[in-house]
């Protein structure tokens, strides 16, 4: 690997190991519950993630640039969810991402999808960019509503994220999750995906690194739960102590948290 790429990805993956917090939902939801002012929800769980993903509007509003945290840029878009949403473009250029200081940047591929080659092209042309400048592309596999997020599916999506020169892929839990991550020759991650409660939402990411992965990049789950930073806390246990579900859970505030 490029010194510069080697380098920018060992911002964000620690040991080997990353809790990214996701927070570009914006750019296809809107104000989505818990992020209607992203500054109050992001800065009291900073010092917890190792990376932030999240669009360039968001981090300039709403991220202290004197904040270490390495940042992962969310660049496809231009879509809503009142469209088809495979109908993505590369919003962020290359350039942008190098002068905000990005660790990475981010790109939905949705395989299967409607537009599934125009996506495929985005992710193709933000690795020839960034390969160029030293900037690794994150691919997220974006499952249309049409699609069974199972093992067959998902592998099948991250190989070609991989092939296609993502350094680092983002993708969901799925039952035979190891077989998902062993076609897959860099490293996975898992999104968290809609809010569950908080037990449930710790045992995916246990589940998830015990099967292979390299961590998450969860939001929801996070930013939703009634204890956001008891919550990156025990995500941390998890993902970086090998802490157990029952361990991680003491970190969330109370028995009632604890037991949801
Ligand atoms: C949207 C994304 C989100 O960042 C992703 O879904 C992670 O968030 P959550 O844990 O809430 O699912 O990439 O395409």
């Amino acid at each position: 690997m490029d010194w510069g790429v080697s380098n920018r990805v060992s911002r964000i993956m620690r040991g080997g190991r990353t809790v990214m917090l996701a927070v570009d939902h914006g750019y296809f939801q809107g104000p989505t519950t818990g992020l209607e002012n992203p500054r109050k929800t992001i800065t009291p769980l900073l010092p917890y993630a190792d990376s932030l993903m999240l669009t360039r509007g968001v981090l300039r509003t709403s991220v202290d640039p004197e904040h270490p945290v390495p940042v992962v840029l969310r660049a496809s878009g231009g879509t809503s969810i009142l469209k088809e949403l495979s109908d993505e473009g590369v919003t962020t250029s290359m350039d942008e991402a190098v002068r905000l200081n990005a660790s990475a940047v981010a790109v939905s591929i949705f395989v299967g999808g409607e537009k599934e080659r125009q996506t495929l092209l985005n992710l193709s042309e933000l690795v020839n960019e960034g390969e160029r400048l030293g900037m690794p592309v994150l691919a997220v596999t974006a499952v249309g509503r049409e699609m069974e997020r199972d093992a067959r599916y998902l592998g099948l999506a991250c190989r070609i994220a991989a092939e296609l020169g993502a350094r680092i892929v983002k993708t969901y839990y799925c039952q035979d999750f190891e077989k998902v991550v062993g076609g897959c020759p860099v490293p996975v991650i898992i999104a968290g995906g809609k809010k569950v409660p908080e037990r449930e939402a710790l045992q995916l990411a246990y589940s998830a690194v015990s099967k292979g992965a390299a961590g998450v990049d969860m939001g929801r789950n996070i930013f939703q739960s009634s204890d956001p930073v008891g919550m990156i806390r025990a995500v941390r246990a998890i993902v970086h102590d090998g802490s157990t579900v029952d361990e991680a859970a003491k970190l969330l505030a109370g028995p009632k948290a604890a037991r949801a």
